[in-house]
C-alpha cells in the first residue's frame, strides 16, 4: 500500500481532494495543484463551488487569478458531492474548529468530514487532519470513525495530522514557504504524509506522533494569545502614568536576542487565536488540570474593547461631548490589516458597546462593503465612503484596524477627533492633538 501512494505521489499520478475550502483549503488547494497534482475541492457552501467552477476566487487577499488559473491549466475540479472523495487518493480535511455555546470545543465539522471520507475510504487513501485543534483529536475522533469500515490504520490506509499555519493577508509567506509539521499516527503514516506535503512545501518536519503536532500548534497560538495579553496590559498600565507603549516596544525591539514584539489593539480576533487555546484548556480538564495562562490572557485581551469604549467616551468629555448622540465612523471591521474577515473581530464589539450607549456609528472597510449575517452578530450594516466632508461629521474616528490601503493623512487632516488603536498615524504630521491613543 505504502509503496503504490509513494510511486503515484512521486508521479503525481495522486489525486488530492481538500475538504473546506476556506481561508486555510483554497490556498492549499492552490499549493498542490501548482506543484502538478489533479487536486478536487470539496465543500457543502454551493455557493463557493459555484464561484470557484466560474473561475471566481471569493477570498480577495489571495489574488483575482487564483482560481482561474486552476481552471485554464485543468487538473481541477470542485464539487459539494462528498461521495466522489473515492475518486482522490489523499483526503485533507481542513474544516472549522469552533467553541460551542459554553466554550467547548466544538468538533461536528471535524467528525462530518471523517464519516464524509471513512464512506469512500479505500485501500491506500491517505487522510490528513489540518485544523487546528486539541492533542488527542486525530486518534481519539477520526481513527475510530475511520477504522469503523473494517480497515486498519498503517496496513490499509493511513492517517496523519498536519498543522495550518496560513497567516491572511501576509506578503512576506506563502503556504509553499510556511515550514510545515507532520505527525503520523503511526510511523508509516508520518512517513507517507511528510513525502507528500515535500513536493509542495519547500520545509516539512516529521514529529514523532499526530500529538506532538496537534500540541505544537496549540503552543503558537496560546504563546501568541499570552504575549499579546501582556503588551495589552502593559499599555494599560503605562497610557495611566502618561508613557507611550509603542514606542516602548519599539524601543524594546531593539535588543538583538530574548524578545519578540508584539503589539497592543483593540482585542483579539480571528479564527485561531481567540478560540484554538480553549481546546487546551478543555483538554486539561480531562486531567484534572486547569491552563491559567490561557484563562488570564483571554481575561485581558477580552477586556480591551471596553477599554477602547472608555478611552472614547473620555475623548468624547474632553471635549465637551456625550458618546450619547455621537457620529463615531469606525475604520476597517476586519479583525487585522487587508483580509476581509470579520470572524471575532473586536470592531463588531466596539460598534454594538458604542450603539449600546447611544452613538450613532459607520464603519468604513474597503475589503467589506457589507456585513453578513453571523452566529452571534448582525450588524445590518453597509461600509461608509470616507470623503474631506464625512470626515469632518463625524465627532469621532475610531481606527480599529490598519488596512494598508487607508490614507492615514488623509483621514487625520479632515478628522475633528480619532482614537487609534493600532499607532496607524505614526507617521503623520500636523496637529497631533486631536489624536487619542487607545
Ligand atoms: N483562517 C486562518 O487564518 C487559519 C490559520 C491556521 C489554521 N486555521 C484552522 O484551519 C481550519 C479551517 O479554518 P478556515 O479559516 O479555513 O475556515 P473557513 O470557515 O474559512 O472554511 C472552512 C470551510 O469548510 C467548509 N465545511 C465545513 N464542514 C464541511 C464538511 N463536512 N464538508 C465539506 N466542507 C465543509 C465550510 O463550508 C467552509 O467553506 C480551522 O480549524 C482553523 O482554526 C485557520
Amino acid at each position: 500500500m505504502y509503496q503504490q501512494l509513494s510511486t503515484r505521489i512521486q508521479s503525481r499520478a495522486c489525486v488530492v481532494g481538500i475538504i473546506g475550502l476556506g481561508y486555510v483549503g483554497l490556498p492549499l488547494l492552490k499549493a498542490f495543484h501548482s506543484s502538478g497534482f489533479r487536486v478536487i475541492g470539496f465543500d457543502l457552501d454551493d455557493n463557493k463551488i459555484e464561484h470557484l467552477k466560474r473561475g471566481e476566487n471569493y477570498l480577495q487577499h489571495l489574488g483575482a487569478d487564483l482560481v482561474s488559473s486552476m481552471v485554464q491549466a485543468g487538473r481541477f475540479d470542485a464539487t459539494s458531492n462528498l461521495a466522489r472523495l473515492s475518486e482522490v487518493d489523499v483526503v485533507i480535511s481542513c474544516v472549522p474548529t469552533p467553541l460551542g455555546k459554553h466554550l467547548e470545543p466544538d468538533l461536528s465539522f471535524v467528525r462530518n468530514s471523517a464519516i464524509s471520507a471513512a464512506a469512500t475510504l479505500g485501500p491506500g487513501q491517505l487522510i490528513v487532519l489540518e485544523s487546528s485543534t486539541y492533542p488527542g483529536t486525530t486518534r481519539e475522533v477520526m481513527l475510530p470513525i475511520l477504522e469503523k469500515t473494517g480497515l486498519k490504520c498503517g496496513r490499509d490506509f493511513f492517517l496523519a495530522y498536519s498543522p495550518e499555519r496560513e497567516d491572511p493577508g501576509r506578503k512576506d509567506h506563502t503556504t509553499q514557504t510556511i515550514p510545515k509539521l507532520v505527525g503520523g499516527i503511526d510511523r508509516l503514516s508520518g512517513d507517507i504524509a511528510t513525502e507528500l506535503y515535500r513536493q509542495v512545501i519547500r520545509e516539512v518536519v516529521q514529529v514523532s506522533s499526530a500529538e506532538v503536532a496537534e500540541a505544537a500548534k496549540i503552543l503558537e497560538n496560546v504563546y501568541r494569545a499570552v504575549n499579546i495579553a501582556m503588551v495589552n496590559e502593559m499599555k494599560v498600565v503605562l497610557d495611566a502614568v502618561g508613557i507611550d507603549i509603542w514606542e516602548v516596544v519599539a524601543a524594546a525591539s531593539t535588543k538583538p536576542f530574548g524578545f519578540q514584539a508584539f503589539y497592543p489593539g483593540p482585542g483579539l480576533g480571528g479564527h485561531c487565536i481567540p478560540i484554538d487555546p480553549l481546546y487546551l484548556t478543555w483538554k486539561a480538564r480531562e486531567a484534572g488540570l486547569s491552563t491559567r495562562f490561557i484563562e488570564l490572557s483571554g481575561e485581558i485581551n477580552r477586556a480591551m474593547p471596553a477599554y477602547v469604549v472608555n478611552k472614547t467616551v473620555l475623548a468624547l468629555n474632553s471635549r465637551c461631548k456625550s458618546v450619547n448622540g455621537s457620529r463615531i465612523l469606525v475604520i476597517g471591521l476586519a479583525y487585522k490589516p487587508d483580509v476581509d474577515d470579520v470572524r471575532e473581530s473586536p470592531s463588531i464589539e466596539l460598534i454594538e458597546r458604542l450603539e449600546a450607549l447611544g452613538a450613532n456609528v459607520d464603519y468604513n472597510d474597503p475589503h467589506i462593503p457589507a456585513t453578513h449575517k453571523m452566529r452571534r452578530h448582525d450588524l445590518g450594516m453597509t461600509s461608509v465612503p470616507i470623503t474631506a466632508q464625512s470626515l469632518a461629521g463625524y465627532d469621532c474616528v475610531l481606527i480599529a484596524t490598519h488596512h494598508s490601503a487607508y490614507d492615514w493623512q488623509f483621514i487625520a487632516d479632515h478628522a475633528q477627533l480619532i482614537v487609534d488603536t493600532r499607532n496607524a498615524l505614526r507617521n503623520i504630521t500636523g496637529d497631533r492633538s486631536k489624536i487619542v491613543m487607545a
